[in-house]
């Protein structure tokens, strides 16, 4: 889930993980326990995984286990918990706009899949190709990585070739660097200030990313300063995952204790 993300227009953020090491200051642990417990809600359920693909309504998918979860709202589902199994079984997933659910696995012939919505068995189509990340925009926004190679889908998943390779960024060689995607020329990625382990995109205001447990927000600051501020985690402590909604709504698990929390603040 390195690279889980709801909706994933211009500018892409992307985190490639080359060698050194390049982090931020670490924050003060300044903030305290009520703040904490204010801003995160914690919601019944555990997850490894999760994604936030939410534009109006809550889109958010998860996965432990690598069985599949969607939230179903608070007091929606019948079996009293806000999680409905969906059939399949996946080894990372990722939601965008317009309910446009990929996934992906390690270890059939087939490793891409597409969310086809119906109440079959099998609600999953095969897409062709490989990847070794997966991170859906929306349906003709879907970016993936494969053996540090980045491939980018806008056909929905259609047809023997769907994946299109993107030029990586060049001449920066460190690792937990932070690239957004500007779209022109043949380097189209410009450096982010700071560094993060996991990041996740819901638009281009709402960016945030982990580091060393440490949630992170971008604020949207020039290049050259900082852009991030920390964000106080939940109760628990931290996260090891993390799902950003185009619409700003944030989720988060700690696959040690497998806690799911809604972020709660603006
Ligand atoms: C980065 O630099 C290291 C040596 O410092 C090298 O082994 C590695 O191949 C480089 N990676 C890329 C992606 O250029
Ligand atoms: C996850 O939860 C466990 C147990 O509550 C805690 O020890 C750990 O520090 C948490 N992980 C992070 C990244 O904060």
């Amino acid at each position: 889930m390195r690279y889980s993300t709801g909706y994933l227009l211009y500018p892409l953020f992307l985190s490639l993980n080359f060698v050194s090491s390049f982090g931020f200051p670490h924050a003060t642990p300044a903030e305290n326990i009520l703040k904490r417990q204010a801003t995160w809600n914690r919601i019944p359920g555990g997850l490894q995984f999760i994604t936030d693909g939410s534009e109006a309504s809550t889109v958010v998918w998860g996965l432990v286990d690598s069985k599949i979860y969607r939230y179903t709202g608070p007091f929606s589902n019948p079996n009293g918990s806000p999680w409905l199994q969906i059939p399949g079984a996946l080894s990372q997933i990722s939601a965008g706009a317009g309910s446009s659910i990929w996934g992906l696995t390690s270890d059939s012939d087939t490793l891409i899949w597409r969310y086809t919505g119906d109440n079959s068995a099998s609600p999953w189509a095969p897409v062709s190709g490989a990847l070794d990340s997966i991170s859906v925009g929306r349906a003709d926004n879907v970016w993936g990585v494969f053996e540090g190679g980045i491939w980018r889908c806008t056909n929905g998943g259609s047809g023997a070739a769907p994946w299109v390779q993107i030029p990586g960024p060049t001449g920066v060689n460190l690792s937990q660097r932070i690239w957004r995607y500007t779209g022109t020329g043949s380097s189209p990625w410009a450096s982010v200030s700071g560094g993060l382990d996991l990041i996740s995109v819901g638009s281009s205001t709402n960016v945030w990313g982990l580091f060393r447990g440490g949630i992170w927000r971008y604020t949207g600051g020039p290049d050259g300063s900082n852009p991030w501020i920390p964000i106080a985690g939940p109760a628990s402590g931290g996260l090891t995952d993390l799902g950003v909604g185009s619409d700003g709504s944030v989720w988060g698990v700690n696959s040690t204790d497998q806690s799911i929390w809604q972020w709660t603040g603006n």
